[in-house]
């Protein structure tokens, strides 16, 4: 799995380096994150790792406090979404519905062609819909690449189970 993000073609995100955090508490230390046209792209990682700050940073609610953010966001919207941010859909939603909501996901993005930014804790979820994906912990971006070597990883296990020894 590559440590570091693959070359985005026309991104329609990129996050560069950022820190980020509310008052004196820093949430996001040099984080990169990159989402090209039509892309589905999850952003994974346990309570409190700093996913909603990085949604927020996207959208320009949190402003950074390092690095640089390269939004079409605002612009985009204007005319037709180009990036669309969703932060924990299925959270609330029982295992059929939010497979309905992965159906729905897909046949919207199909459409209209936006790429997407998932944060999400349903690996189901992610693993049925996006194709690239991003593990954050503690702030930190500690892995990226395909969707299925990012879950099956060293990192998302010890991201999500600390230090517990899960047999492979
Ligand atoms: N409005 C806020 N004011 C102060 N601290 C905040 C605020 N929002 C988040 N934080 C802190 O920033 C850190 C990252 O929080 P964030 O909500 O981005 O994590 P998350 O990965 O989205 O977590 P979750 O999976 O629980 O949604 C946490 O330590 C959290 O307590
Ligand atoms: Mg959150």
């Amino acid at each position: 799995m590559s440590e570091s993000t693959p070359p985005v073609t026309e991104p329609v995100l990129e996050l560069r380096g950022v820190s980020a955090g509310y008052g004196p508490f820093r949430a996001l230390f040099d984080v990169s994150l990159a989402i090209g046209a039509g892309e589905a792209v999850a952003l994974v990682g346990p309570n409190g790792a700093g996913k909603t700050t990085v949604a927020r940073v996207a959208s320009g609610l949190v402003a950074p406090t390092g690095g640089a953010v390269l939004v079409e966001v605002g612009r985009a919207l204007m005319t037709q979404p180009r990036l669309v941010l969703l932060d924990e859909p299925s959270s609330g939603l029982d295992r059929g519905e939010t497979a309905s909501l992965a159906k729905t996901l897909r046949e919207v993005q199909e459409d209209r062609g936006f790429a997407i930014l998932l944060v999400e804790h349903d690996i189901e979820l992610v693993a049925s819909f996006t194709t690239r994906s991003y593990l954050l912990d503690f702030g930190r971006m500690i892995a990226s690449g395909a969707t299925a070597e990012v879950m099956a990883s060293r990192e998302m296990r010890h991201a999500y189970l600390g230090d517990l020894e899960v047999p492979t």
